[in-house]
């Protein structure tokens, strides 16, 4: 069975996302294990529990940062690697080292909306400034810009005039945990 391993930094509702759509066999994976950069947040006790194994790499020098992730994708072996709200940037040796293997999910129709400083409230916050009257989710490669890879789907989800950031990330969250099982389960058939 292919194998992923999931990246998160804070409440994990696309990790759980995931999670559901293995019970319920819509994705014939296995969830590998969850690294996070923080520890006591809601994706950890989701991981906890589905018995999930995970662990938690809080290491300052870059170096010993990516030395630490390699040890633990040796570990796990992944066939995909999920950055599922991981705000931290994914260091170039390990992008170098799964090329078309990392998938970030973001909450905007990239390019728009996409960068370093871009997550979170912050994106829908933006979204109403501008005037958009379509936003979205997007799904894409990961490459050594925030951001930029290459997209490979997105779901497009409507802005109201009565929209705060918090009622547009609620229903673009919505549409993330459709999106992101969905490419997995591409990605994974494809690769069969
Ligand atoms: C999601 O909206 C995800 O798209 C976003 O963080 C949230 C995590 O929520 N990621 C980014 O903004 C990356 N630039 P979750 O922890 O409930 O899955």
């Amino acid at each position: 069975m292919k194998k992923l391993v999931v990246f998160a930094s804070g409440s994990g509702s696309n990790f759980q996302a995931i999670i559901d759509a293995v019970k319920q066999k819509k994705l014939n994976v296995e969830i590998a294990g969850l690294i996070t950069n923080r520890d006591k947040i809601g994706a950890i006790d989701r991981a906890i529990k589905n018995r999930i194994p995970f662990q938690v790499v809080q290491v300052s020098d870059d170096e010993l940062f990516a030395k630490r992730l390699a040890e633990l994708l040796h570990q796990w072996q992944p066939d995909l690697i999920i950055l599922a709200g991981f705000l931290k940037k994914i260091p170039s040796e390990i992008v170098s080292a799964y090329p078309d293997k990392i998938i970030n999910i973001h909450p905007a129709l990239l390019p728009k909306f996409g960068g370093k400083g871009f997550y979170g409230l912050r994106v829908h916050k933006a979204v109403l400034e501008s005037g958009d009257a379509v936003t979205g989710c997007t799904v894409h490669f990961v490459d050594n810009e925030y951001d930029c890879g290459q997209i490979i789907e997105q779901i497009e989800v409507p802005v109201f005039a009565s929209d705060s950031p918090e009622s547009l990330a609620k229903r673009v969250l919505k549409a993330e945990h459709e999106l992101l099982p969905s490419v997995i389960n591409n990605l994974i058939n494809k690769t069969n």
